[in-house]
């Protein structure tokens, strides 16, 4: 069965856990999608604490417009608004925050929404739909040079050269707004080139570039970070579920620099200085990284990819960079 809304929460239990939860603590869910986790978090919180969601996206809304609960709060916002959002809540530190990162069951298995290689619709892929240009209107005036970067920055594509070519010679014959016909486009660009990956539709990876692109989703993931680390309160934890190795270097690599002293910085950290005077870093790496078990990827595939990083803020006010 696939409770709320059409979402399977990926690393629920995992991901709460993570949060280490205090009973009458504040805290973030800036991924709301259809609630699974905030559900999990509410379930552990007491009568005076508060959980304050996020979602960009308008159905998203919604489903947290229709809940019921005096702790719970939703504000349509994108995450990299946090501070904003905090403000206007009034509230000033918060005890946990969590990002699931990228799209839900719902916007992929909806073709109106155009993120989706099976069954045709728009080409659209705004999480946001009433923020910035969709796919469509994008491809309409990308330059081949740029297309091509994001194909391979964000698809990680072999053949984006080829695709970006393709993409830009199909639309001077007919403007490229359909799903199906930029996954037709591409698949005829890379054909039988494509053995590596084979199983995976061929536009897989050029669909996963332009959502990214299309969404600002490194930008925000990065901007969400650096304006989550000043308001966790000490002790406050940060916990990251990302589903591919863009997304999970940048949180890595954040982490990494934030629970370091000077945040890593080789040549500072070999100055001689004590121990004890070295510059507390803000932020305590709490163990490896977490993956789906066994079950949970049986159970739902989209969790095999994931992998979940949390981290815990320690009490220092002592700036390390
Ligand atoms: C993987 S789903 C979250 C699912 C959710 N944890 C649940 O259990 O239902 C990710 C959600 O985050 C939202 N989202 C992604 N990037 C966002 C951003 N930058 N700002 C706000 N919401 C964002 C998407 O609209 C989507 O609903």
């Amino acid at each position: 069965m696939i409770p709320d809304g059409g979402h399977l929460p990926v690393l629920l239990d995992e991901a709460v856990a993570a949060l280490a939860i205090k009973h009458e603590g504040v805290y973030v869910d800036a991924t709301f999608g259809r609630g699974g986790h905030s559900r999990g978090i509410l379930a552990q919180l007491g009568p005076r604490a508060r959980l304050l969601a996020l979602d960009r996206d308008p159905e998203a809304e919604a489903v947290a417009g229709a809940w019921r609960d005096a702790r719970f709060r939703f504000h349509r916002a994108w995450f990299s608004e946090l501070p904003q959002v905090l403000d206007a809540e009034g509230i000033a530190a918060i005890d946990g925050l969590l990002l699931d990162l990228g799209v839900s069951s719902p916007q992929l298995d909806d073709a109106r929404r155009g993120f989706s290689l099976r069954g045709d619709g728009p080409l659209d892929m705004r999480m946001d739909p009433t923020r910035g240009k969709s796919a469509a209107e994008w491809l309409a005036q990308v330059t081949e040079s740029e297309l091509k970067e994001v194909i391979a920055d964000y698809g990680e594509e072999r053949f984006a050269q080829q695709i970006a070519r393709a993409i830009i010679a199909a639309r001077a014959h007919q403007p490229v707004v359909r799903t199906g016909q930029l996954a037709a486009v591409v698949a005829k660009a890379v054909g039988a080139r494509r053995g590596r990956d084979r199983g995976q539709d061929p536009a897989t990876r050029t669909f996963q570039a332009i959502r990214i692109y299309i969404n600002q989703e490194l930008a925000e993931l990065s901007l969400a970070l650096d304006h989550a680390l000043p308001r966790l309160a000490a002790g406050g934890r940060l916990a990251v579920i990302s589903f591919h190795s863009l997304e999970d270097r940048l949180v890595k690599q954040f982490l990494r620099r934030h629970s370091q002293p000077y945040g890593g910085n080789a040549r500072l950290a070999r100055l001689p200085i004590a121990e004890h005077a070295l510059p507390v870093p803000p932020l305590r790496l709490v163990g490896r990284s977490i993956r789906a078990r066994a079950a949970e990827v049986a159970a739902n595939p989209r969790s095999r990819s994931a992998s979940l990083r949390v981290a815990e803020r320690t009490g220092s006010d002592r700036s390390s960079w």
